[in-house]
């Protein structure tokens, strides 16, 4: 393994412990609820919003113990809207980071209430993070960020646009309005907030606001396309899911090799807009390289 694979395996688990740590603890009469929440949480996945938190508050020299709450909180609210997500009325998909899907686990009711939970805890950890600061301020700012990415104006925007044209014919434009919303905006939220917490200029904010819709671009078309050429096995949820759900997606539009070009133009546009920072974060600058061909 090289250099930056084994840091990067490194990091994945230490990210697994500390959202593990926010974890709540399964208990009392509601304990299924607790259950359901940590049994999708705790299921794995590439945890590439954390990082991306991590990475770029190191990026502007921030302090890591700060970003944690909100490392935690991103992965939950990501993670609550897979579980809605893969539900019989959206996607109806049975698998999810190689795991039954929380519904099929838990049963629809329960998946509906797990995903709440986790939007709703995530709240809880972020908020309780800004009432025990010593710079509430920008932890505040932080926290605005992520509800505004996350909600209308962001990822439930987004999957709001995307159910609805399902089984209509869509234009780039109207394609490219869900991607930045369902899948760039809680990238964005990420890179974002990194910055804040290293008190990172406002300037400096919005250019990370910019890296990251093309990271979500790429990182969506890139989802896209190994929806058709992957295998469940490796990815750990369902091939073909976009063809059964009748969906236009960049694949449908252009073809699966224009759409590769598309994922590298994308992370090009990434990395190029990254090196125009006066900082620098090599570790930062290879996870959105490896993006390109990412196999999962
Ligand atoms: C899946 O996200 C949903 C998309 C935005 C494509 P990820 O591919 O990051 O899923 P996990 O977290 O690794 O399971
Ligand atoms: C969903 O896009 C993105 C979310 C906001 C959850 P997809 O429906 O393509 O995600 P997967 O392929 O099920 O992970
Ligand atoms: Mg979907
Ligand atoms: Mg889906
Ligand atoms: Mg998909």
């Amino acid at each position: 393994m090289n250099n930056y694979a084994e840091q990067k395996k490194t990091e994945i688990s230490k990210i697994e412990d500390i959202i593990k740590q926010y974890c709540p603890k399964e208990e009392g009469l509601q304990k299924i609820i607790f259950e359901a929440m940590n049994y999708s949480v705790e299921a794995g996945g590439k945890r590439l919003r954390p990082m991306l938190i991590l990475e770029s508050c190191r990026l502007f020299g921030g302090n890591d113990e700060e970003a944690y709450p909100f490392m935690a909180a991103m992965e939950m609210i990501h993670t609550y809207s897979l579980v809605h997500d893969d539900l019989p009325a959206m996607d109806n998909d049975e698998y999810r980071r190689g795991k039954k899907t929380t519904h099929i686990a838990f049963g629809e009711d329960m998946a509906i209430l797990a995903g709440d939970a986790l939007l709703n805890y995530a709240f809880e950890i972020m908020s309780e993070a800004v009432v025990n600061s010593k710079q509430p301020e920008k932890m505040a700012k932080a926290m605005s960020t992520i509800a505004k990415k996350a909600g209308v104006y962001g990822m439930i925007g987004g999957q709001t646009v995307d159910v609805l044209n399902e089984d209509r014919p869509m234009n780039i434009y109207t394609i490219n309005f869900i991607y930045k919303l369902k899948t760039s905006a809680l990238i964005e939220a990420s890179m974002m907030t990194g910055a804040i917490l290293g008190n990172a200029t406002d300037d400096d904010i919005k250019k990370m606001e910019q890296i990251a819709r093309n990271v979500g671009l790429a990182f969506q078309i890139q989802d896209d396309i190994l929806d058709v050429t992957s295998t469940t096995e490796e990815l750990g949820k369902p091939v073909l899911s976009d063809e059964k759900n009748h969906k236009t997606t960049y694949v449908t539009l252009m073809g699966i090799d224009d759409a590769k070009k598309k994922v590298e133009d994308y992370s090009n546009d990434a990395l190029n807009l990254l090196d125009e920072l006066n900082y620098k974060n090599e570790f930062l600058n290879n996870l959105i390289n490896e993006l390109i061909n990412r196999k999962k």
